[in-house]
């Protein structure tokens, strides 16, 4: 059998596949479908200091082949991730990473330290909500992306994963949480989109925009994994349109050390565990015994020996 895991930081995953935050719950729904300890990793939905109740209705819009999202951020909030969350996530059997949004620096710094506790094996700051009305895109700046990662590298001894929002300059804003000391960047958030309601002539959602996400965002994210992985040393995890093992092959492919699924867990509840599957046949297959031949070849000329 090929060895499926990969090594992000100082975490071991058992395999590169993992689910992406906010799509995934804390877990307890889909672990009724299917065994999560079969998942590298589950990313929790955004935690905030204080509970929010995130954005008025409708909060979802379906486009060809996509999806828009204005959710806002809904949490319990910190107090009662740790004491009602994170008990029940310890026992899903594979690593927790517990995704974090804060108004400020500051604040991200506070959740990092409040969530160094046994049982998060790692911290993804979400340095780009689209969603929140009139903030959000910290992370599509170098310098405020640079200011995050050093207060919450101070403040916890954990892996930091820095979340990127897909515009601005993401490559530059990279390598500032490379410098500051994350441990992976995770590319990408959703993009920014609209859709009017022509009854209306309004936009559909209160705070205008969404985040668009789904197959239509592929493309566009594998591109930017791709260059990501040039741009930086530390391990790339490929977020954007992954609905089947062959989306991502293609993003371990372009380099990525990982990939996490979001809107495919809608389109297939399934679709994170057959991906497993399909990727551990893929290696089988050609006697590959890890992913030293394949992640990254598309830089290298391909795949060894491939007509
Ligand atoms: C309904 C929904 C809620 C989301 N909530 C969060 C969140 O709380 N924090 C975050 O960093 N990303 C959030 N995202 C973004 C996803 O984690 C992912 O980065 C994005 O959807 C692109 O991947 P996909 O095309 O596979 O869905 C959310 C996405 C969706 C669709």
């Amino acid at each position: 059998m090929p060895d499926l895991s990969v090594r992000i930081g100082s975490l071991t995953l058992k395999n590169p596949v993992l689910v992406a935050s906010g799509t995934f719950g804390f877990g307890a729904d889909y672990a009724r479908l299917y065994d999560p300890s079969r998942l590298g990793g589950v990313v929790t939905k955004a935690i905030t200091l204080e509970p929010r109740r995130g954005n008025p209705p409708p909060r979802l819009w379906e486009t060809p082949c996509g999806l828009l999202n204005s959710i806002g951020l809904e949490n319990p909030g910190v107090e009662a991730f740790l004491r009602e969350e994170l008990p029940r996530m310890r026992a899903l059997g594979t690593a927790v990473v517990v995704n974090v949004w804060g108004e400020t620096p500051e604040e991200y710094a506070e959740l990092a330290q409040r969530l160094s506790v046994p049982g998060v094996d790692a911290i993804e700051l979400n340095l780009s909500c689209p969603n929140v009305p009139g903030k959000g895109l910290i992370g599509s700046s170098p310098a405020g992306t640079a200011r995050v990662v050093r207060l919450c590298r101070r403040a916890t001894g954990l892996d930091l994963w820095a979340k990127l929002p897909p515009e601005g300059d993401v490559l530059a804003a990279a390598r500032a949480a490379e410098g500051e000391g994350a441990t992976a960047i995770s590319a990408a958030n959703t993009f920014r989109g609209l859709a009017i309601d022509i009854r209306t002539g309004r936009p559909v959602f209160a705070n205008v925009t969404g985040g668009l996400s789904g197959p239509a965002i592929k493309p566009l994210a594998l591109r930017l994994v791709y260059e990501l992985s040039r741009a930086v040393r530390i391990p790339v995890i490929g977020i954007g349109g992954i609905a089947g093992w062959e989306d991502a092959l293609e993003f371990i492919m372009a380099g990525a050390h990982a990939v996490q699924v979001g809107t495919g867990n809608f389109i297939d509840p399934l679709c994170a565990p057959k991906l497993v599957r399909g990727l551990e046949k893929f290696l089988a297959e050609r006697g590959m015994e890890s992913w030293e031949e394949v992640r990254g070849c598309a830089h290298r000329g391909g795949i060894p020996g491939a007509a």
